[in-house]
This record gives C-alpha cells, sequence and structure tokens, in this order.
C-alpha cells in the first residue's frame, strides 16, 4: 500500500493500521533525510501550505514549519492573537480568505474539539489537525508510538500508561487509538477527578496507583496538568499531585525493570517529573521532538501526494 485512505488527518480515530504503518516506513525514509547534511528535498515543490493557530504552540508548530520547509513547501503562517478573528470573523471566512490565495493544505489547530472535522466539510485543501481542544492532536501520538517503535521494536504487547490529565489531553485520546492500532495494551493513571468515565469504554486499564502503574509498564507517558483548561479545582493542590503522581528518580529506580519515559511537552519540571527523570538517559524527550519533524514530514507527503492522484475518501 502506498497510499492513506484519508484525505484529512483529523484524527488517529479515522485511519487503519495499515496507514499508521504507511506513516512509519515513510518516516523512516524522512529521518535518514534530516540527518543528511543537505536536508532538504524538492517533494512538495509547489504546494503551499498554511499553518493556522488559533491556540499557542511551540513544538507542533516549529515542527510543522521545519517539515514544510525541508519538503519545499511553500509556507504561510497564521496566529489568531493579531488577527481579525478578534473583530469576529468566522472560522469559515477566515480559512476561505486564506484559501482565496491558492493554499492546498492547512494545519491547523484550534481550541474547539472537531473544530478540522466541521472544516473539512467545508473547504477542499487537505485538513491536518495539529490539535482541536481536548479531542485528539494525532502528530503527537504518531510520533510517539513512533520513537517507543524506534526504542523496542514492533509495538504489538507493548505496555503503555498515560499518566495524568487525561481529561483535559487530545494527546492521551490519540495515544490510545494509535497504541491500540499497533496491538500495545494501554493504561491510564490519574486521580480519579482527570480520568473521564467514558474512558471506562476504551477496553484499556485505569489505575489511580502510580506505583502499580509504572511496575506494569514498559512506557510511561507523563502528561502535563493543563491548568489553562481548568477552571475548577480537580485535585486540592500542585504539591499534592505532584507527591501522588510526580514522577521522580527514586520511584524511577526502585523499579525491576528500566522503562522508558515519553512526554509531549512543554514539561512543568517538579510537577509530573522532576529535571533529574526528565534529563535522565530513560527519557526519550528530546528525540520526540526530533522525531516529530519526521512524522509530519512523511503526513504531508502521503497527503500531498495522494490528493495528486485523486483517490482521497471523505474523512
Ligand atoms: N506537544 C505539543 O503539542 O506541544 P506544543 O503545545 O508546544 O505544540
Amino acid at each position: 500500500m502506498s497510499q492513506l485512505s484519508v484525505k484529512h488527518l483529523l484524527g488517529i480515530k479515522y485511519l487503519t493500521t495499515e496507514d499508521i504503518n504507511l506513516i512509519f516506513t515513510t518516516t523512516d525514509n524522512f529521518k535518514q533525510v534530516i540527518n543528511r547534511k543537505i536536508k532538504k528535498v524538492p517533494s512538495l515543490r509547489d504546494v503551499t501550505i498554511a499553518n493556522l493557530f488559533f491556540e499557542n504552540s511551540t513544538r507542533t508548530k516549529l515542527s510543522f514549519e521545519l517539515a514544510e520547509k525541508r519538503l519545499s513547501a511553500d509556507v504561510v503562517n497564521f496566529s489568531a492573537s493579531g488577527s481579525s478573528v478578534s473583530k469576529g470573523e468566522t472560522l469559515i471566512d477566515t480559512v476561505n480568505n486564506i484559501l482565496s490565495m491558492k493554499v492546498d493544505m492547512v494545519v491547523m489547530r484550534h481550541p474547539m474539539p472537531g473544530a478540522g472535522i466541521f472544516l473539512s466539510r467545508h473547504i477542499d485543501a487537505n485538513i491536518i489537525n495539529a490539535g482541536d481542544g481536548t479531542h485528539e492532536h494525532p502528530t503527537q501520538a504518531l510520533l510517539d508510538a513512533f520513537s517507543i517503535r524506534e526504542k523496542l521494536g514492533e509495538l504489538k504487547g507493548k505496555r503503555v500508561v498515560i499518566v495524568g490529565d487525561i481529561l483535559h489531553s487530545r494527546v492521551a485520546l490519540s495515544n490510545v487509538f494509535c497504541l491500540q492500532k499497533l496491538g500495545a495494551e494501554v493504561m491510564v493513571c490519574g486521580p480519579t477527578t482527570l480520568i473521564p468515565k467514558y474512558y471506562h469504554t476504551l477496553g484499556i486499564k485505569v489505575e489511580h496507583d502510580l506505583k502499580k502503574a509504572l511496575h506494569w509498564c514498559d512506557v510511561a507517558n507523563m502528561l502535563r496538568i493543563q491548568l489553562e483548561r481548568q477552571d475548577i479545582k480537580f485535585f486540592p493542590s500542585l504539591r499534592e499531585y505532584s507527591l501522588m503522581f510526580g514522577l521522580d528518580l527514586k520511584t524511577l529506580n526502585s523499579l525491576s525493570k528500566e522503562i522508558i519515559i515519553l512526554h509531549p511537552g512543554p514539561i512543568n519540571r517538579g510537577v509530573e517529573i522532576t529535571s533529574e527523570v526528565a534529563d535522565s538517559s530513560q527519557s526519550m524527550i528530546l528525540q520526540q521532538v526530533e522525531n516529530g519533524v519526521a512524522i509530519r514530514m512523511a503526513v504531508l507527503y502521503l497527503l500531498a501526494n495522494q490528493k495528486e492522484q485523486g483517490k482521497g475518501l471523505a474523512l
């Protein structure tokens, strides 16, 4: 198979296992490219991509822009702050105005869950979801799974625990879908208040004791507490959260096997993980960021290639 089954990357939910494996083998090739002296290829010459960020980002925004430039695409960047969104312009009007400038692909981060799905019903360009509220962040899950595959080999049978603020996380849901499609066993761990009830229906384990979760897993993906999305208190204090669910070196070293630590960033050092853990040899945080560029090159390349051949499905 050399084509994705989708026209847009709106969520991992809409990808097949074959799609994910195709993205990974394409990523293997692009990872070689970005480690060469000449890091640029002409694959997306004459393709114009708009990066629309309606919400803050460091890693995802820079990573997409770098991936697009490495593929020789023409790139325009839009941030909601300082734009006409604050004057009351609708999402469709904003995007249609940008598309009138002959844009082929849209990478969008938006605070509303489903914003990319909504947009895909109204415009022709390929849409890549760069994080939609608390819903999905598909390229983050792909780069997380790719990083595990790089370190541990195939994901089938591997045990991955996602720890922390599951309720407000788009990374968690995309990771659950991606890991399940690749045959991994998945657990979420955190305070009861930060694990939505519907997670019990996803066919994964739910644990509230971090030590038990760490003894069970091969990989721990430590999520950030998203205080900016919390308008009520979900736990008494950050100090108490950190005591119950924060990972320090003593706990890591007390485990009977060496596990891998992932974190999507940005890190709250001393809250979900200590600096010693973040900077330890078991942490893959910077490899995740490196793999993010290659993953995004693969996604952009495959979607653009598929569009040229006109075989995209509806979603
Ligand atoms: N991992 C992630 O999405 O980071 P940013 O919010 O900085 O893009």
